[in-house]
């Protein structure tokens, strides 16, 4: 289906692994000219930029900590000179760990907060002078916000801030007409499953299956999914709003 995409252009962030990647891919695949980035180098940036480069188009995959201020600064700089302007930001980089909130340190706070929420707000802020009308903002939210799970306060608490963020700026950004818009994730299967032993992969399937109103978990194509429809000038009446892609996880 042509989403009416060629030539837009995107920001996505942490697109070497994962969801991230995911969409990078998709949105490459429908002609938008893509810049990523990633924290670490690593086997995954190679391939991506290889796949990338098969693809046809710009795309720039960039190394930048999301977690330093300063690191946002020079990717959104970099964007600037490298693709003009942008109709798409994702923040979808995001840091995770599990932790008893009692004995989560004040370090692992700062990381998690910094990278899933700072870092978006960091992002957007700065993108801000590159958006024209009609581009939309895509935070990268989950399911996990709004039912809670143990050992996993400080995200969860990051992921529902998202959605405030969300919010306040799709109605003070409206008359810009620019979209901003969450999409609340459940599970979604990433490398990080591959990589799992295969009896806690096992374990963990079955009970995210069971949970899960489809009877499966995700992937990363689901999600590039939504993205493409906020990308596009199908969901041109949508703002604010936060989009479950979850399964029908309870
Ligand atoms: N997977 C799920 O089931 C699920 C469910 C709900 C929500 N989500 C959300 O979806 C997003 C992606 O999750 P994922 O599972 O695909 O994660 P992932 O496999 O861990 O990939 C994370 C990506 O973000 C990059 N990244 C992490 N920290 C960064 C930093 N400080 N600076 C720059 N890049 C950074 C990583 O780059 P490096 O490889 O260089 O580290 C990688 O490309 C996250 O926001 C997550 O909270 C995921």
């Amino acid at each position: 289906m042509d989403l009416g995409l060629k030539g837009r252009k995107a920001l996505v962030t942490g697109g070497s692994r994962g969801i991230g990647r995911g969409v990078v891919t998709a949105l490459a695949a429908a002609g938008v000219d893509v810049v990523t980035c990633y924290r670490q180098d690593s086997a995954a940036v190679d391939s991506l930029r290889h796949e990338l480069k098969e693809t046809g188009g710009q795309h720039h995959v960039l190394r930048a900590d999301l977690a330093r201020p300063e690191q946002i600064t020079e990717l959104l700089a970099e964007t600037r000179d490298r693709l003009g302007g942008l109709d798409l930001v994702v923040n979808n980089a995001g840091a995770i760990s599990h932790v008893p909130y009692a004995e989560l340190s004040i370090e692992d706070w700062h990381r998690v907060v910094d990278t899933n929420l700072t870092a978006a707000h960091l992002v957007i802020q700065g993108a801000l002078p590159l958006l024209g009308p009609g581009s939309s903002v895509v935070n990268i939210g989950s399911k996990s916000s709004e039912v809670g799970i143990p050992l996993r306060a400080h995200y969860t608490a990051t992921k529902a801030a998202l959605r405030g963020l969300t919010r306040s700026l799709a109605k003070e950004f409206g008359d810009r007409d620019i979209r901003f818009n969450v999409l609340a994730l459940g599970v979604i299967e990433t490398e990080a499953f591959d990589e799992m032993p295969a009896d806690r992969r096992a374990v963990l399937l079955d009970r995210y299956r069971g949970k899960t109103a489809l009877g499966r978990l995700g992937t990363p194509a689901e999600v590039a999914g939504a993205v493409l429809f906020l990308a596009s000038d199908l969901s041109r009446y949508v703002t604010g709003a936060t989009i479950h892609v979850d399964g029908g996880i309870s």
